[in-house]
């Protein structure tokens, strides 16, 4: 007779169970790292740049030292003399701390100033007396290899121009041959913006260095403590087990929080020498102007076509935009990380990419802004191409993406640059989407419109994203593999606590960890309390971005949680008098198979860990999982929107958008829809609205909330988001995939896909995002393409 648990009412898988983390976040009682104050503490300000290529010729800082209340002026002359000037980055290149020969880009840290408090710091940061002697300005690819360009970097033995990397992957031959076949070759060229993550909470640390016992205790906003533990150690110098990371609450991460930035390496020196505590809090320009920059990638291709609209081959080439410092945090060999992941959803029989990766007199750029390092831009391409070779060929895009997905019987499939898929649905996706979109009727009520002079248009985007960096094989950060971890301390009485390797920015971990808990043991969630963050209690982990935490981490908390219920078993073999061979399970019970009436508890086994073990076993019911997943996880998504276009003013309007998500098993529904959302509006922010550049001197345009804009309720149109398919992930040990980005990885496509269909008619092939409706109305003007990012055109 089961008297298995509800595993929805105990809060396990698939339970839209509400977030734990809200009632402390919605009562304002988050603990922030700026909510932190120690004993004594100090802060810390950072005079920036005004410009954006200069010679340092003289810092004084007198003026500064005199103010009342200054305890320290670091420049970058001090930062040398103990080694600290410059800094590797995650991406084997090398990023200046502070400035000490140039500045290289506006807003680059050039002095800090720690004082009693952060108003004396910024006032004596005003009195520093910078001589700059301004040199020539780079802000894009294309002028960076120019002839005659200045060499930004050079700093750098042996760096005679801009480039950092030449980089190829893919068969170029067999391309080649393949496009000698072709009936029909559809080109596009474009260009993904600079955009910036912009979390609401700014980056920040407060470094507590304890010369009495040598621990340096540094709270941070790190999405990835366990690695700025692993840096300090190695690049300071520091014994690893002296050094304790702590992220509190974080106020979104986005990618942004992945990177070492100077003003955690200065607060930390600052901390040393003044054997205090400092604080160091970014403000908003600070933080759109200098940190966390994504995408900026010239990208231009070619698709060979046969006249039967299947897809023979791919050429892509990419020019990214670095800015001073090649200081990505991707964790791949690949250059230019995941772009080459770029059509893994169609069946593409040979494909060949070149990426060009320069510097510029830009903050530097190329983080994954919640996407896995490039996937958004490669997503973009794709469809963007899509769209565009089905237009070629006279094609319905719809039919023409169906009849070249891969199939569903095709799995696992090799895609033309190496990646191994391993499940999907892409043709019932794609039939949902278009069933709730209503394409059929769409389309005629477009033609009808038309008529009418209107301009209806509906784009399709789909997406697929490899998610779970790992496996260690092929993917790690300085050397260090990348898995992840999970380790579970099942107390007397049945409550748990479990702690991860991972970070949650906002994702809701505290909630989700505790339901696969629950699936795997039926304790209920409730009972248990999730913590991560701390790099002296969790277990080493490779942190929080790229959608990794459930594919790898996630997996480990199943992982643990099986090891659990090993133990559990002997544990209940024991107390029911049976061997362990009679035992069976039901979510949340072992029972004897032959009676099954007789049973006992993971409740009542946890309580005989403690008091009343088998002979010769440990005591105590706790574990760790390191796990390294065996493949990437593949979601799947097609996104539908539908537009009108006021072809006086360029204006477009959503009329409807729909959404289409596979992301294996959902763990909280709920949560997921969250994700999804948050990722529609920021892809609708991407294509509509954002921009953030750089006039011809380097000045950054749009390093605040006033040019850059976040969209709001108000103008982010309603999404409708479907479910109904679920390919399990074969690998993962819940079928889980990631979701965290699908949404803004594949959403910006969707969007401007629907405003170049409404606008065909005028042989406009392209207008790069954002497609603000002043750049929507020249196109409609002068019938022309629009490229490149506002102000500073490419083509100028
Ligand atoms: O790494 P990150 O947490 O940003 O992304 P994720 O692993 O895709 O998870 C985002 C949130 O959605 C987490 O709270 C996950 O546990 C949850 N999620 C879920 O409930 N079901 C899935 N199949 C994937 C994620």
């Amino acid at each position: 007779m089961s008297q298995a648990l509800d595993e929805i009412k105990i809060g396990g898988l698939g339970s839209s169970r509400k977030r734990v983390e809200d009632s402390r976040f919605i009562r304002g009682k988050g603990n922030y790292t700026d909510d932190i104050t120690l004993p004594g503490m100090l802060h810390m300000e950072i005079l920036r740049s005004p410009l954006a290529h200069a010679r340092i010729t003289s810092i004084d800082t007198s003026k500064a030292w005199e103010v009342p209340g200054v305890h320290l002026v670091l420049t970058g002359e001090m930062m040398a003399t103990r080694n600290l000037a410059w800094m590797p980055t995650l991406s084997y290149d090398t990023q200046a701390v502070l400035a000490t020969d140039k500045v290289r880009f506006q807003g680059q840290e050039v002095a800090c100033v720690i004082a009693d408090d952060p108003y004396i710091a910024k006032d004596a940061c005003e009195l520093i007396e910078v001589t700059y002697e301004p040199l020539p300005v780079i802000v894009s690819p294309m002028q960076a290899v120019a002839n005659g360009a200045p060499v930004i970097r050079d700093d750098k033995q042996n760096q005679a121009d801009n480039v950092i990397y030449d980089w190829e992957v893919g068969d170029a031959e067999g391309t080649e041959r393949a496009f000698a076949q072709a009936d029909v070759i559809s080109k596009l060229k474009l260009h993904y913006p600079r955009s910036h993550p912009s979390p609401i909470e700014c980056c920040g640390s407060i470094a507590d260095f304890d010369r009495s016992t040598s621990r340096l205790t540094v709270y941070m906003t790190s999405q990835a403590p366990h690695i700025i533990r692993a840096a300090v150690a190695l690049v300071a110098e520091l014994p690893e087990h002296m050094i304790r990371i702590i992220s509190p609450d974080i106020g979104g991460g986005f990618g942004n929080k992945v990177p070492v930035y100077p003003g955690y390496v200065c607060s930390i020196l600052a901390s040393i020498l003044l054997e205090r505590p400092v604080k160091w809090i970014e403000d908003k320009s600070g933080n759109l102007i200098s940190t966390g920059f994504a995408r900026d990638v010239y990208l231009d291709g070619e698709m060979a076509l046969r006249s039967d609209g299947k897809i023979l081959a791919v050429r892509m080439h990419a020019d990214a935009d670095h800015g001073a410092f090649f200081s990505d945090a991707q964790p791949s060999k690949f250059k230019i990380g995941l772009l080459h992941s770029a059509f893994a959803a169609y069946d593409v029989p040979v494909a060949h990419l070149t990426a060009r990766g320069t510097y510029s007199n830009k903050a530097p750029g190329g983080v994954a802004y919640r996407c896995s390092f490039r996937v958004t831009e490669a997503m973009f391409f794709q469809e963007r191409m899509v769209q565009a070779a089905a237009a070629d060929l006279g094609m319905d895009q719809a039919e023409f993406r169906r009849m070249n997905f891969v199939q569903d019987d095709q799995f696992p499939h090799r895609t033309p640059f190496g990646f191994l898929t391993d499940s999907g649905q892409y043709g019932e996706c794609l039939r949902v989407g278009l069933k709730a979109v209503g394409y059929q009727d769409f389309l005629r009520r477009q033609q009808e419109a038309k008529a009418n002079g209107r301009m209806l248009g509906i784009g399709i985007s789909t997406m697929t994203e490899p998610l779970g960096a790992g496996n260690s094989r092929e993917y790690d950060i300085l050397g260090i593999k990348m898995f992840d971890s999970a380790e579970l301390r099942v107390h007397m009485t049945g409550k748990a606590i479990l702690r991860t390797g991972a970070k949650s920015q906002g994702q809701g971990h505290e909630t989700t960890w505790a339901q696969i808990v629950s699936h795997e043991l039926g304790i209920p969630a409730e009972d248990v309390t999730v913590e991560e963050g701390d790099t002296d209690t969790a277990p080493f982990g490779m942190g929080t971005y790229a959608s990794r935490s459930t594919p790898v981490a996630g997996a480990a908390v199943a992982m643990v949680s099986r090891k659990i219920r090993a133990k559990a078993r002997k544990l209940a073999a024991h107390l029911l008098e049976v061997s362990e061979e009679d035992v069976d399970w039901e979510l949340g019970r072992f029972y004897v198979r032959s009676a099954p009436d007789h049973g006992v508890t993971i409740q009542e086994c946890a309580m005989a860990a403690y008091s009343n073990m088998p002979d010769g076993m440990e005591p105590g019911l706790e574990n760790n999982a390191y796990y390294d997943p065996p493949n990437l996880t593949w979601p799947f998504a097609v996104y539908i929107v539908t537009v009108e276009v006021d072809p006086q003013t360029g204006v477009w309007d959503v009329l409807n958008m729909v959404a289409v998500d596979d992301c294996g098993v959902r763990i909280n529904p709920m949560i997921v829809e969250g994700q999804i959302m948050g990722g529609l509006t920021e892809a609708y922010a991407v294509s509509s609205m954002q921009f953030i550049t750089f006039d011809a001197e380097g000045n950054c345009v749009g390093s605040n909330y006033m040019d850059y804009l976040l969209p709001t309720a108000w103008e982010t149109p309603g999404f409708e988001l479907h479910s109904e398919v679920v390919t399990p992930c074969p690998h993962h040990p819940i079928g889980a995939k990631g979701i965290g980005e699908c949404a803004a990885v594949g959403g910006p496509a969707a969007f401007v896909n629907a405003v170049m269909n409404a606008i065909s008619d005028t042989g406009v092939r392209n207008i790069d995002m954002p497609l603000l409706p002043d750049r929507v109305w020249e196109a409609l003007t002068y019938r022309r393409d629009v490229f490149g990012a506002p102000p500073v055109r490419a083509d100028e």
